[in-house]
């Protein structure tokens, strides 16, 4: 006979969370899903039309989680249908195609969205993020690295996996720590776990090296203007020197971000040197 007491119990043990995907479309968002769920992968490109709808279930230690799935469209013409369902999500699946530089860079803007149509509600500490480079099997079209998409996911305290819904790479593994890291939030009152977040490196050192990275020449790389002078340049090296010194800054990238300085900055003090010698000669 089941007595109010198991049923508290069983009660407590059983979790119902709301996960949504997001990023543009065709990077692989419900073959992610699918994958997972049905073990498959459908080579042909179906858009989802508005948001589809699934439930599944997964055990995490002793709870059993109803996991309801809204998977967004990632068409702009879906908007309208999109900004409805956004509201009381405990975990998103951010999702990128390595291969494709704009999908990468529009993550910003899909959590830019998500913020604005939460509205207050937009606490974004409750929430759980995973990011999915996707599509790793074509690794001849890859344009996106990994030290990048770790990047930019970890210095916001996202969690990152490396996934292929076509061959089934990191599909599992993502999920399972998705699922865990939902589950130790809600048994940690809605708020995520502060050993996630914190990373060992900071937002404007995980910035500065995706700055240097996509620097176009070496003004740029040091973040001062053309032609700024010998101290503005000795005064922006200091400053990167101080927050990407490999000995003081864990982000990865930070080593070949600083070396990169370092050669530009040789490179720029040389062309400084023959400007000045022919000055007066
Ligand atoms: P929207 O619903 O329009 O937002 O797109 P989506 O993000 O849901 O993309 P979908 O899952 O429909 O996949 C888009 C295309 O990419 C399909 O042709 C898939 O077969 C293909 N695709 C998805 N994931 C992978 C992958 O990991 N590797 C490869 N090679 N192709 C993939
Ligand atoms: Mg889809």
């Amino acid at each position: 006979m089941e007595t109010t007491a198991t049923k508290r119990r069983d009660n407590k043990k059983s979790l119902r969370v709301k996960v949504i995907s997001l990023g543009n479309a065709e990077v692989g968002k419900s073959c992610i899903i699918k994958r997972y769920c049905e073990k498959r992968f459908v080579p042909k490109y179906l858009a989802t039309i508005g948001i589809d709808y699934g439930v599944t279930k997964v055990q995490v230690r002793d709870r059993e989680i109803k996991v309801n799935i809204f998977d967004m469209a990632g068409h702009p013409f879906f908007y309208e249908v999109r900004n409805e369902f956004y509201k009381d999500s405990q975990g998103v699946l951010l999702v990128y195609d390595v291969g494709l530089r704009e999908s990468f860079d529009a993550l910003d803007s899909w959590l830019g969205e998500m913020k604005q149509e939460m509205g207050s509600q937009a606490n974004m500490d409750s929430i759980v993020f995973i990011v999915c480079a996707n599509k790793v099997d074509l690794t001849k079209r890859r344009v996106v690295d990994e030290g990048e998409g770790r990047l930019w996911a970890e210095s916001r305290g996202f969690h990152y996996f490396e996934t292929s819904a076509q061959s089934g790479e990191g599909i599992n593994e993502m999920f399972q720590a998705f699922f865990s890291s939902i589950t130790d939030m809600c048994e940690n009152g809605g708020k995520r776990p502060v050993s996630e977040v914190s990373v060992g490196f900071t937002k404007e050192q995980a910035d500065t090296i995706r700055r240097i990275r996509n620097s176009k020449d070496s003004w740029d790389m040091l973040g001062v203007k053309p032609g700024a002078t010998r101290e503005e340049v000795n005064k922006a090296y200091r400053k990167l020197a101080v927050l990407l010194h490999p000995d003081k800054c864990v982000a990865p990238g930070s080593e070949d971000a600083f070396k990169a300085v370092e050669e530009h900055l040789e490179e720029h003090l040389v062309d400084h040197l023959e400007e000045h010698l022919e000055d007066h000669l």
